[in-house]
């Protein structure tokens, strides 16, 4: 069940969790500070399905483009310097424009089109007021629509039922009709981020009419409070980068699915105790904000980021109140780097969590503006209560100043 769950992961985030629990090498992923550019932007991997017909040869395929004989339902027309969309044969299902210099949807293009499933639009000049009314909500085949790196300025509206994944991040979207999610019961994974939303524009959204989706990205826009009305069937969500200050208390009752948030780059700085009780969280990212104290951790959490906050002493009791060994705590991974931390966390941590493998604290921000590095900037892999016990006590300064031998000798792994 927990491979699973992992497995699940890997293939909504992309290349971030492996399904290999044994060979899950940590040590490959994190054993220098980590990248900057992690966490990367969820990827849906599209399954498309790709059905060989039989077509009277040859088949009709504008000059602009390229119709593969072996795949004739797809017509590749991307980075082609296209100003205008060709006309689409009726029989193509797939459709691909992506990096062009195309401004307008014209229906003209699409009035054939009835066989479209996927559409990537992603890489052109679309504006809003250019597409015309109603071109894609007439496509009753459409599953996927790529209009990503636009400069829509409008969320697209209206669009065809039938559609699953909507891709709409790097556009200027700060405008959203009120009825523009309403019929969008199919969607399972909405694309918002790096646009220009702010709290007004979600109230009232009916983003719980969507009943069917689990991911929803809302990185790098502009919201200070949780997008409200999400529906009880979201997975993953979202929200880098944005001004967010508090999570109310109660805000991930309607949200028990909850499988991944990512909240990096707010202004977090007080977190309700409780609020990630959640027992389908598997990882948490609250990196990069103004976090002092720590929080409850629910059993299912096997990544957690807290990196750059004000944490000067992480208390374990708060974190795991209490210790069931017959149903132990899966966290495996803690990132608390650039912290204000004087000393690694209590020995009580690998009783609290045994599964735990790598503590990364990296560099801690000492209290003048510097940067200090902790005796013991990665606890790797298993220690035993007593190894890690022997290790602190061998730890005869807190300071963290000091040059000593390499702080990795303190900490030989334990392989099981
Ligand atoms: C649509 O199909 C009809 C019938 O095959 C054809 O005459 C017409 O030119 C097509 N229109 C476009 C825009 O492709
Ligand atoms: C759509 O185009 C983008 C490039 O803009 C590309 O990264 C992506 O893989 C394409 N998606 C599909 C399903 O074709
Ligand atoms: C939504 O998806 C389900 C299951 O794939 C399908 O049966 C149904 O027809 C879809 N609804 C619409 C409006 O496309
Ligand atoms: C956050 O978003 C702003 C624009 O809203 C951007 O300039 C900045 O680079 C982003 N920061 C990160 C860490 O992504
Ligand atoms: C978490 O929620 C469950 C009910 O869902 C409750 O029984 C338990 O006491 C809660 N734990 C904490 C630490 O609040
Ligand atoms: C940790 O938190 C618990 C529960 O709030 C509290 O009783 C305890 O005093 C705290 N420990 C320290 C060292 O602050």
């Amino acid at each position: 069940m927990f491979l699973c769950q992992l497995s699940i992961i890997s293939l909504l985030f992309g290349a971030m969790v492996f399904c290999q629990h044994q060979n899950y090498d940590f040590e490959y992923e994190y054993d220098e500070e980590p990248d900057e550019e992690y966490p990367p932007i969820f990827h849906f991997n599209p399954s498309i399905e790709y059905v060989i017909p039989h077509f009277p040869t040859p088949i009709k395929c504008p000059q602009e483009c390229f119709c593969p004989p072996t795949f004739p339902l797809s017509m590749y027309c991307d980075h082609r310097k296209l100003k205008m969309i060709p006309n689409i044969p009726s029989h193509i299902q797939q459709l691909y424009l992506q990096h062009n210099d195309i401004e307008a949807v014209t229906a003209q293009s699409f009035v054939n089109a009835t066989a479209l499933k996927e559409i990537n639009l992603s890489h052109n000049k679309i504006k809003s007021h250019m597409i015309d009314h109603g071109v894609f909500a007439k496509l009753s085949n459409l599953v996927q629509l790529h209009l990503e790196h636009n400069k829509l300025d409008e969320f697209p509206f209206p669009l065809p039922i039938t559609l699953e994944r909507l891709f709409l991040g790097f556009n200027e979207i700060s405008k959203l009709p009120r009825n523009a999610l309403k019929g969008l019961v199919n969607v399972t994974m909405l694309d918002l981020c790096n646009n220009y939303l702010d709290d007004s524009l979600l109230k009232g959204k009916y983003f719980s009419n969507m009943k069917n989706l689990m991911q929803i990205n809302l990185c790098n826009n502009r919201l200070h409070t949780m997008p409200p009305d999400l529906p009880f069937s979201l997975m993953y969500l979202s929200l880098e980068n944005n001004s967010i200050s508090y999570i109310p208390e109660n805000y991930f009752n309607r949200l028990p699915k909850i499988t991944a948030l990512r909240m990096s780059h707010n202004n977090l700085q007080e977190i309700p105790y409780n609020v990630f009780n959640l027992s389908n969280l598997v990882e948490l990212n609250l990196g990069h904000n103004k976090l002092k104290q720590a929080f409850y951790i629910p059993r299912s959490l096997q990544h957690l980021y807290i990196e750059d906050n004000d944490i000067e002493f992480v208390n374990i009791t708060l974190m795991c109140p209490s210790i069931d060994p017959r149903n132990a705590n899966h966290l495996t991974y803690i990132r608390m780097d650039q912290n204000k931390l004087t000393a690694p966390i209590s020995i009580y941590a690998f009783f609290c969590f045994p599964h735990i493998r790598i503590i990364y604290y990296g560099e801690q921000k000492s209290s003048i503006n510097q940067l200090t590095q902790l005796r013991t900037p990665v606890v790797r892999r298993f220690l035993t209560p007593e190894e890690y016990d022997e290790a602190d006590d061998g730890q005869e300064t807190e300071d963290g100043h000091e040059e000593g031998e390499r702080e990795d000798d303190y900490f030989h792994p334990y392989v099981y």
